[in-house]
């Protein structure tokens, strides 16, 4: 426990406000540069840091951004104590590697804590894989592993000679969040299985809010770099080129493809326009309003079918209080995309 504070505590010296590191300077004289009694901080770092303000990585953090106080040409220049080196290994396993059952009966029961609908896998199903990070570290000159967190994936079969991983379960332990551990095993997960040409493609158990978060960041951040997902594809409107590169390229399956495109396509479109974001809108819309469609075909096929009170409760739902929930459902993907897309700014 006491190991598990100082892990803590020297974490936290690595986490940094972003308005006080920041050190913002109008330099008159030459002496300026060197009178720490000049420089300033700003109010806000929220536009380039994100809502929290703050960056981790570095101790002592002085992100220096002067300004000659005519011309305000700028001096940038960045200073630290000292830095975290890159000291996290990704192990990937099964079962049948000795003393892992009785470890992942271990790190499982962390799941009841922090996972809402939590469940034990059966480890003995040899079509579980597991994917492991660990922080590696010096004792006495020996090196030591210590969890950080961990993914299972169950290889499901596809027909007819595919295979199609489903991400079960992902924890990173609290002590190690927030510092892009979650994103890198995703990507590392995402990279693993597109290097077997047997994967269609990868999907996800039950995804909580925060993977969906995580996982629109890593595969728009994979695809941004796709042919399919340039700029001016992007304004032409979702495509089969999209669905097939992504799913080729990085094994991403064709709802996900769908949302990276609206992610992306967000990026590129100019929301002052009112053509180009009348344009967006609808497009967005529309797919938001596929569930819609199907219920009403559905209900006209099976009426003599389904619950009295499942048609009643179809029939209330009148042609306003849809567009209400669509637009509802809109405004909330939209602040979804646009906080993805300030993380991918930030890489
Ligand atoms: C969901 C989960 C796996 C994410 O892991 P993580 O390691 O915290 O993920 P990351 O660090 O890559 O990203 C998390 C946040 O930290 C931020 N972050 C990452 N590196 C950062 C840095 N160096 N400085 C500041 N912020 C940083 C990211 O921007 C992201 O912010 P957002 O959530 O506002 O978008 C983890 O929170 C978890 O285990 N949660 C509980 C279990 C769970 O919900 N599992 C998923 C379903 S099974």
């Amino acid at each position: 426990m006491a190991d598990i504070l100082n892990l803590e505590k020297k974490l936290a010296e690595y986490k940094c406000d972003t308005n006080k590191a920041i050190r913002l300077k109008l330099v008159r004289f030459a002496e300026d540069l060197e009178d720490e009694t000049t420089s300033f901080s700003p109010l806000y770092s929220h536009q380039v840091f994100g809502d929290e303000e703050s960056v981790f990585g570095y101790k002592d953090l002085e992100i220096q951004l002067y300004y000659s106080t005519c011309s305000l040409t700028t001096f940038f220049n960045i200073k630290y104590s000292s830095k975290v080196i890159e000291k996290y290994d990704n192990v990937e396993t099964d079962i049948s590697c000795p003393g892992f059952k009785e470890y992942h009966e271990r790190l499982q029961t962390f799941l009841i804590w922090f996972i809402e609908t939590a469940s034990f896998i059966d480890v003995d199903d040899d079509k579980w894989q597991f994917f492991l990070v660990f922080e590696k570290y010096l004792e006495d000159g020996s090196p030591r592993y210590a969890t950080v967190g961990y993914m299972t994936v169950y290889n499901f079969y596809a027909y007819p000679d595919k295979m199609r991983p489903r991400i079960g379960q992902m924890l990173v332990l609290p002590p190690f969040q927030g510092e892009g551990h979650g994103a890198r095993l995703l990507e590392t997960v995402q990279r693993f299985y597109t290097a077997d040409p047997s994967i269609l493609d990868i999907t996800a158990e039950e995804p909580s809010e925060d993977f969906v978060k995580l996982r629109d960041f890593v595969l728009a951040k994979l695809c941004e770099e796709l042919h399919a997902f340039a700029p001016e594809k992007l304004k032409k409107g979702f495509s089969a080129e999209m669905i097939d590169e992504a799913r080729r390229t990085w094994r991403i399956n064709k709802h996900h493809s769908r949302r990276v495109y609206e992610i992306l396509r967000l990026r590129v479109t100019n929301m002052s326009d009112p053509v180009q974001s009348s344009e967006y809108r609808l497009d967005v819309k529309r797919r938001l309003a596929v569930p819609f469609k199907k219920n009403k075909k559905e209900a006209t096929r099976l009426s003599r079918l389904m619950p009295e009170d499942w048609l009643a409760q179809q029939a209330e739902m009148s042609v306003s209080q849809e567009q209400e929930y669509l637009e509802e459902t809109y405004q909330s993907t939209v602040e979804q995309y646009r906080h993805i897309l300030e993380r991918l700014a930030r890489v």
